[in-house]
C-alpha cells in the first residue's frame, strides 16, 4: 500500500513537472534576446515558420549545441565532424543547415538551451501562434553548395 501511494505520489509530481513547461515564458526568458517572431533578424533569425523549414528533431539536437552542429565536434559521438569543400576551399562542418546558418549570422554562435522534443513542440505551437510568416535574411536562406 505505502509503495502504491509512493507511485501515485511521483506520477503527479512528474506530470506536473511535465505541464509546468510554459512555452511563451519560456520564449521569453531565454530567446527574446536574440530572437523576434515575425519581426525581423535581431542577433538571431526571426523564428516564424521555424517549424515548417526544421523538423523537431533537428531543432532539438541544434538547441543542445549549436557549436556542435556549426562546426562538429570530435569528443561527441552525435556531432561528428565532417570534412567538405566550399568553393574550392576546405572545411570542416558538423550540419550544412547549421553551418550556412553560422555564415549567415555571424559572429553570434547561439547559446546553448537544455531542451527535449515535447518542449521544441510546446515552442513550435506557441511561434505558431504568434506568427508563421519569417521576414529579414532568413527568407533568402540556402544552404551552401558544401561538396
Ligand atoms: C545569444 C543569442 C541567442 C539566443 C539567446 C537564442 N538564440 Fe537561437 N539562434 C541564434 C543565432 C545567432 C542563430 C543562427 C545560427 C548561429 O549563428 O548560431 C540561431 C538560430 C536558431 C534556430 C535555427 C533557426 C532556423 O531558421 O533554422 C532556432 C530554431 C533557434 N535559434 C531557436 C532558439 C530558441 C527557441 C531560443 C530560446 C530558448 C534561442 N534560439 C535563443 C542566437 C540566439
Amino acid at each position: 500500500m505505502k509503495s502504491l501511494l509512493l507511485v501515485l505520489v511521483m506520477s503527479i509530481a512528474f506530470a506536473s513537472s511535465a505541464m509546468a513547461f510554459d512555452a511563451k515564458k519560456f520564449f521569453k526568458a531565454n530567446c527574446t534576446a536574440c530572437h523576434l517572431i515575425g519581426g525581423g533578424d535581431k542577433t538571431g533569425p526571426d523564428l516564424a515558420g521555424v517549424g515548417k523549414r526544421r523538423k523537431v528533431e533537428w531543432i532539438v539536437k541544434f538547441m543542445s549545441y549549436p557549436d556542435g552542429m556549426i562546426n562538429g565536434d570530435s569528443d561527441e559521438e552525435d556531432y561528428p565532424v565532417k570534412k567538405g569543400k566550399l568553393n574550392g576551399k576546405d572545411i570542416s562542418y558538423g550540419d550544412k543547415v547549421a553551418y550556412s546558418l553560422f555564415q549567415m549570422y555571424k559572429p553570434q554562435v547561439m547559446t546553448e538551451q537544455e531542451i527535449d522534443a515535447e518542449q521544441v513542440k510546446a515552442l513550435i505551437k506557441y511561434i505558431d501562434s504568434v506568427s508563421t510568416t519569417p521576414k529579414g535574411k532568413i527568407t533568402k536562406f540556402k544552404v551552401l553548395p558544401i561538396k
